[in-house]
């Protein structure tokens, strides 16, 4: 697939959650690229405010929450009705539910799933058929370093990315087929709103064990919120090379602390297959 805007056809990027951090930067990328962007947000109209006016017809503005099954169905017929194709899929809407797994109550853990996971299902089965039928396409699924390793008090966001990974690892095999690419985008931390109070969630049922550690993690990450080293838009650059590159990327992990993060945690699983490898290896039928 060809996503140079000098070919005939101009790539069409559909991106949810647009209208701020990491989606409204790739956003702004593939517009400077000079491609066609829907760009999907629950209040479009901050769309315009995050992105600017028209661009010359190429920002289509769609309103999306990707967990209602009806406006994901509605965005993307209206995406083909303005632009007729959809080359690039980024599945980034998203936000973090943290906090100690047993101060979380079971309604956010399955509210953070139906965003994180089942919304970013239901977006990729909507474009798939046009995907299919185009026998092109590149979906990219944010996941996070916290898809690869996981955080305490983050078990619940951790096990929605690592969710991400295993959907998008075993896509990316069951799609190439039809010549379409699905890479997992592992960030580390990124300066957006992704730690303030407009988007990330803590749990509410206080556990007295959990105080300290609780109250420790929010002020780490209150103090973290808006220092991220990540810029999102090299991050967004570095997207739009991945998608250009004739090499599928099944895993792109992106920032150096995600780098390292990731490093140490396949060191982790190496050292552990190597303590247990004999009696790992003992178990088949003889
Ligand atoms: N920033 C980081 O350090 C980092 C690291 C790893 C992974 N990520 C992942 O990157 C993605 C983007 O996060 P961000 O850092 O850009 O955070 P952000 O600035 O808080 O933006 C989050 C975006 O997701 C949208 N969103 C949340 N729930 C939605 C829903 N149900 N339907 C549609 N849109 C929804 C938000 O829309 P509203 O404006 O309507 O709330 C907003 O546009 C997320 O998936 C996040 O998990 C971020």
């Amino acid at each position: 697939m060809s996503t140079n805007p000098t070919d005939r056809v101009i790539p069409t990027w559909f991106i949810t959650g647009a209208n701020r951090g990491l989606g409204a930067a790739i956003a702004r990328a593939a517009l400077r690229a000079g491609f066609n962007v829907v760009a999907a947000a629950r209040r479009p109209a901050s769309v315009e405010a995050a992105l600017g006016g028209d661009h010359a017809g190429k920002l289509f503005a769609v309103a999306l929450d990707v967990t209602d099954a009806a406006q994901v169905r509605q965005a993307v017929d209206g995406a083909l009705a303005r632009f007729g194709r959809i080359d690039v899929l980024v599945n980034n809407a998203g936000y973090g539910q943290l906090g100690p797994f047993e101060e979380i109550a079971d309604e956010a853990i399955r509210t953070q799933f139906d965003t994180n996971v089942f919304g970013l299902m239901q977006v990729t089965r909507a474009v798939l058929p046009t995907m299919r039928a185009q026998r092109a396409g590149q979906i990219f699924n944010i996941s996070s370093v916290g898809g690869l390793a996981g955080f305490a008090g983050a078990s619940v966001y951790c096990a929605s990315k690592f969710a991400v990974q295993g959907f998008s690892a075993s896509l990316a095999p069951e799609l190439a087929p039809f010549g379409i690419r699905v890479t997992s985008v592992s960030p580390g931390f990124f300066r957006t709103d992704f730690l303030d109070n407009s988007s990330i969630r803590y749990g509410d049922q206080g556990v007295a064990d959990y105080a300290d550690a609780s109250s420790a993690l929010r002020s780490q990450y209150d103090g973290y919120s808006h220092q991220q080293a990540g810029d999102p838009d090299k991050l967004a650059d570095a997207l739009l090379a991945v998608a250009a590159d004739p090499r599928p990327t099944v895993h792109f992990v992106v920032g150096a602390d995600a780098m390292d993060i990731t490093r140490q945690e396949l060191d982790r699983v190496q050292a552990d297959i190597a303590t247990w490898a004999d009696t790992s290896a003992a178990t088949a039928h003889a």
